[in-house]
């Protein structure tokens, strides 16, 4: 069944690491996307969620702890706070924010494992990991680099669980040139103590998956062509089953005997995080029985938003985990983006090489910022963040197309029909053609969202006001107010229910601007199907004095943070 056709929908959006703060990049990947597709849901009158929450468990965590000196926890909940924070500032609305390092999260996560162990999913044997002499411990796959072990890639700078360069997972203890970055992190010789010893570890047999994995991609032929590709390309290679504990003591400790010292691999408990999350936020409505309704009947729809090095685990692994698990339908799709790089280098959190959102949000509104990056999403590509093109197309795009468009209406009103929608005997026929261009861009707006094609919806919004400009332009409103005032009153009335339409159009991707527009209108703020809604603007609807929606930025703005990032490390 199609998105179209579902009237409850739970979007989750991947749980964020709480050890460093959001950037550009991680709020294109994610979480704009997610948060535009439910808002444009909500708009369609579908029952829409929004679930997401931090990352808090695993070797990321103890490994930013370790470099910065304090405790995991001081760390989870300083970038917790931090991401939340800046999320919200970013407009980004989740019903439900919430954490994984918690007592309700690892039992929710515990019973899943111990399903799928009883299901006879999850094996215990012997295995290799790596380990480090002077560290005295075994390391943790994120603790490791060295050179990818795939003959076709052998770039260096591979962790142990993922090649950055090519995407695929590592078997750590199959890479080159093995360093460990614990001894590197705290200044000691970090190459030739590394050796790969024998521990006991669970596994989860995710090789018996492959057939229902291919059944599950194969169900979905609209997905995005790079998950696809990818996904597919690991069921070339053989699934193999992944072990799914570590030898560490942050995070979720194994609920089986001989797990003393272990705890859940951080890839298991994430995604499970998606359904504790939505448990939570069910039950703090009162309805605790409610998550069920998208986890297990597959009428309701549920689609999950990621970057792309997320794919492995939302395309193949979590879908099989749920698969062997048994009660659980799997998602209607899986949404990943490509990366994006600032200024053509590659954003990077070690080099303070990135634009951080909470400085961004001190110096410039929100909006601007989610338009851009919508603008240059990077649905197929890579994409590239530049300051000075921020600049141009904020200022040439949203203030001189779209602002315009809506300030010469509003004032053109508020001067010229005593502040009020003109009193129209119905539209000329080139504000026909003007109404039907609104009919048809609604339609085809919606298509491409339906799509998740978010770029290609917002270049046909730009459309939609371009043409406004142009009809403002030719119909000369400013003329027939003197020569023909029922014509300017016509052209008016068309003009307005134009601007209507574009602040409803834009709301998913300019959810504040389009929030002040419906003020400027004095209509009632966007609600549940509003999409689809007849215009409100009756002649003589009284109009609000409006204000300027999309300041221009100016050099002196914008080059500070160009120069903060000149001002980063070298490589
Ligand atoms: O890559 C990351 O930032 C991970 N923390 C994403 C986890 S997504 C999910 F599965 F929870
Ligand atoms: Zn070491």
């Amino acid at each position: 069944m199609d998105l179209k056709d579902k009237n409850r929908i739970l979007i989750t959006a991947a749980l964020p690491y709480a050890n460093g703060r959001l950037h550009i990049g991680h709020v294109a990947g994610a979480y704009l996307p997610a948060d535009e597709a439910s808002r444009f849901f909500r708009l369609k009158g579908k029952e829409t969620h929004l679930i997401c929450g931090s990352d808090e468990n695993g070797a990321p965590i103890t490994f930013s702890a370790m470099r910065e000196g304090v405790s995991p926890q001081d760390i989870v909940d300083r970038y917790h706070r931090s991401i939340r924070d800046a999320l919200a500032g970013m407009g980004v609305n989740f019903d439900i924010y919430s954490r994984t390092h918690t007592p309700r999260h690892a039992q929710v996560t515990q019973d899943f494992f111990l399903r799928l162990y009883e299901r006879g999913h999850i094996v215990k044997h012997t295995g290799e990991q790596v380990y480090c002499t002077v560290c005295r411990s075994f390391l943790p796959d994120r603790y490791i680099e060295g050179v990818c072990h795939y003959p076709d890639c052998r770039s260096s700078g591979a962790r142990g669980d993922q090649c950055e360069k090519c995407g695929r997972p590592i078997d750590a203890t199959k890479l080159l040139e093995p360093v460990c970055m614990v001894c590197k992190t705290l200044g000691r010789e970090s190459r030739g103590h590394i050796e790969v010893r024998p521990t006991d570890h669970w596994y989860f047999l995710l090789d018996g998956f492959s057939g229902q994995i291919r059944e599950y991609l194969e169900s979905h032929p609209e997905w995005r062509e790079s998950v696809k590709r990818f996904s597919y390309g690991l069921l070339e290679q053989g699934l193999k089953e992944r072990g799914i504990t570590r030898d560490m003591d942050w995070g979720i400790p194994v609920p089986l005997p001989g797990g003393e010292g272990k705890v859940l691999y951080v890839w298991f408990d994430a995604p499970i995080g998606y359904i504790t999350f939505t448990r939570e936020y069910f039950e703090s409505r009162g309805q605790p029985e409610a998550w069920k309704d998208f986890w297990e009947d597959p009428t309701a729809g549920l689609v999950h938003f990621i970057g792309k090095d997320n794919t492995v685990f939302h395309a193949v692994i979590f879908p099989a985990m749920l698969a062997a698990h048994g009660g659980f339908r799997l998602a209607d799709a899986v949404v990943a983006n490509e990366f994006l790089n600032l200024e053509s280098d590659k954003i990077s959190t070690s080099r303070n090489y990135a634009v951080w959102v909470d400085e961004y949000l001190a110096a410039f509104p929100a909006d601007p910022l989610r338009y851009y990056l919508t603008a240059i999403a990077p649905e197929s590509a890579d994409a590239d963040f530049s300051w000075k093109q921020f600049q141009q197309r904020n200022n040439s795009e949203l203030a001189d197309n779209l602002g315009n468009f809506i300030q010469r209406n509003l004032t053109f009103c508020r001067r010229y029909f005593a502040g009020k929608a003109p009193e129209s005997e119905g539209p000329t026929p080139a504000g026909q053609v003007i109404l039907d261009e609104i009919e048809a861009a609604r339609r085809e707006i919606a298509d491409l969202l339906y799509d998740f094609r978010f770029k290609a919806a917002l270049e046909r919004l730009m459309r939609l006001s371009q043409r406004g400009n142009q009809y403002f332009a030719e119909e000369e409103p400013w003329k027939s107010r003197k020569s023909d005032p029922v014509l300017c009153a016509r052209t008016m009335a068309t003009g307005l229910r134009l601007v209507e339409a574009l602040g409803v159009f834009m709301a998913p991707f300019m959810p504040t601007v389009a929030a002040r527009l419906r003020d400027f209108l004095n209509l009632p703020p966007l609600a549940a199907g509003d999409w689809d809604a007849p215009s409100r603007l009756k002649g003589g609807h009284p109009l609000r004095e409006p204000e300027v929606l999309f300041p221009k930025f100016d050099d002196a703005a914008i080059q500070p943070h160009i120069d903060r990032l000149a001002d980063s490390p070298e490589k």
